[in-house]
């Protein structure tokens, strides 16, 4: 039932089908009825807004909203004045929490002024306990709540909330899953690129880290459906992919037969029209040398690794739960860089981990010196309740952090800009993806080391992969002329 000739063939008035996503479809095509219903009584279609916060998995999962949302009959808008409002949240940090406070506030004043209006909420700060009882004390005007376990169940959620006619806040939140349910519609942001969930959820338990509590255990998905999805991608005009996991090096792990992250690359690697491979987050504890061997005869894994670091002090990565020295972790970078000399090596580092000295510091701007970050996302310590780190007593005075992180942001800019200074007047493959955003004569791209190139070009090269003459570089891109 799950293709598009079948669900609009359903009886609404029968009962739901009980396996997925047959059931789902089965709740998309009552909720298009109540669409066509809602157009036909003011004379047009409903609208929908998907708001994304946070990282790519949460991007990746909008795509899953929206197109559920197209499915049903909504027209999608980039406007939050639509009639139906759904925020996909972000819980790692606390600044996260608080954009999507101020935001509601916002859309509390839309929806007094149209009586049409609904807000769902989704995604990782929905799994927080207090964050849900914030919503049903001071955010009654939100509709329906939902969480990363059930987001699957999105369009029953959805039908559930327009039949309920404004009665009241739906809430499903869920305390894990072990399911996948695969074969949804999604809307792709973009033609020639699109993330692939290979795994969900996270076993590390960082001690600072809310992702384990919010996105459940570590379930990766068979390879099988994994390349079907690729291949049928690429028959779609995709050329590049990003395979998305907290951990993608432990993928595969818990499953009934077990394959390495390695092994799952040579297959997707063998996908003939792909033409780059990405992948996002590579935990060091486990990057195998067998990985290293992989990206190294791979003619299609991008040189681009994002190797979080989070820490150069032994001693706070003890404290953080990473399994690994700082030692161990320049040596793996270095081992990397020798194995692959053209990869571009990014991480993530906390500045203000309790407990965290100025020596502890100047532990990891030894480690930034001596691997060369090619870029790197640093980050103000953030206390998650409910995490180790949050009940730690010796939390960093807020002017000691600022200090510290204003100098670490200096240094990663300084090795940021000399590393991408190697490649001036290098022609390079750049895939073009989107016309400037503040300059419509350019069209800005990626080097397969992901960095950002701006060139000269019409919306016509858009998706293409081309030979670009890397001309002049500013500081983290470069200006570049297509040959
Ligand atoms: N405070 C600050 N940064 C955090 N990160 C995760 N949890 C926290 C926190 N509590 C950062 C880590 C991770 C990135 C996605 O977010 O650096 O790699
Ligand atoms: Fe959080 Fe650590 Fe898991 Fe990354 S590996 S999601 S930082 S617990």
């Amino acid at each position: 039932m799950n293709n598009e000739m079948g669900f609009d063939k359903i009886d609404p008035g029968s009962v739901p089908p009980v396996s997925e996503p047959d059931r789902q479809y089965y709740f998309i095509a009552k909720c298009r009825l109540w669409v066509r219903a809602f157009a036909e009584k003011r004379g047009r279609v409903p609208t929908a807004c998907v708001t994304t916060f946070g990282c790519q998995m949460n991007a990746k999962d909008s795509e899953k909203l929206t197109g559920i949302l197209r499915k049903a009959g909504y027209e999608i808008l980039d406007s939050e004045k639509a009639d139906f409002v759904i925020f996909n949240t972000c819980t790692v940090r606390d600044n996260a929490n608080q954009k999507v406070y101020g935001r509601l506030g916002e859309l509390n004043g839309y929806k007094k002024k149209n009586p049409d209006m609904r807000i769902a909420l989704c995604g990782c700060m929905m799994q927080e306990p207090a964050v849900i009882e914030k919503m049903k004390k001071s955010y009654a005007f939100v509709d329906l709540i939902f969480g990363t376990h059930n987001i699957y169940k999105f369009a029953e959620l959805l039908w559930t909330m327009l039949e309920n006619e404004n009665k009241g806040m739906i809430i499903d939140i869920w305390q894990d899953t072990d399911r996948i349910v695969e074969e949804l519609p999604i809307e792709r942001k973009y033609p020639f690129k699109s993330g692939i969930n290979i795994m969900f959820g996270c076993n590390n338990f960082c001690s600072y880290c809310i992702v384990p509590y919010v996105r459940g255990r570590e379930r990766s998905r068979q390879p099988e459906d994994i390349i079907r999805e690729i291949k049928n991608l690429v028959a779609e005009g995709v050329v590049e992919v990003m395979l998305l996991g907290q951990n993608v090096n432990s993928y595969g792990k818990n499953l009934e037969d077990p394959i390495s992250f390695a092994q799952l690359l040579r297959e997707v690697e063998k996908i003939e029209g792909l033409q780059r491979i990405r992948f996002m987050t590579s935990h060091p504890k486990d990057l195998s040398d067998e990985l290293i061997q992989v990206i190294k005869e791979s003619k299609k894994i991008c040189r681009h690794l994002h190797l979080p670091l989070q820490s150069g002090s032994t001693k706070i990565l003890e404290r953080m739960n990473r399994r690994y020295t700082k030692e161990q972790y320049v040596a793996l970078a270095l081992k990397i860089r020798r194995e692959i000399p053209d990869i571009a090596i990014t991480t993530d580092i906390i500045v203000g981990f309790p407990g965290e000295t100025r020596k502890d510091l100047e532990e990891t701007i030894d480690v930034v010196r001596r691997v060369k970050f090619d870029n790197a996302f640093t980050f103000i310590y953030s206390k998650r309740t409910g995490t180790p780190a949050a009940a730690m007593e010796d939390q960093v005075p807020q002017d000691q952090v600022k200090e510290g992180f204003d100098r670490l942001l200096k240094i990663v800019q300084e090795t940021a800009k000399e590393q991408t200074a190697k490649y001036q007047g290098r022609v390079m493959d750049v895939l073009m993806e989107e016309v400037n955003e503040s300059n419509p004569a350019m069209v800005t791209g990626r080097l397969s080391n992901n960095t950002v190139v701006h060139v000269p070009a019409d919306a016509s090269v858009i998706g293409k992969i081309l030979p670009v003459s890397l001309k002049e570089c500013h500081g983290f891109y470069y200006i570049g002329e297509l040959l």
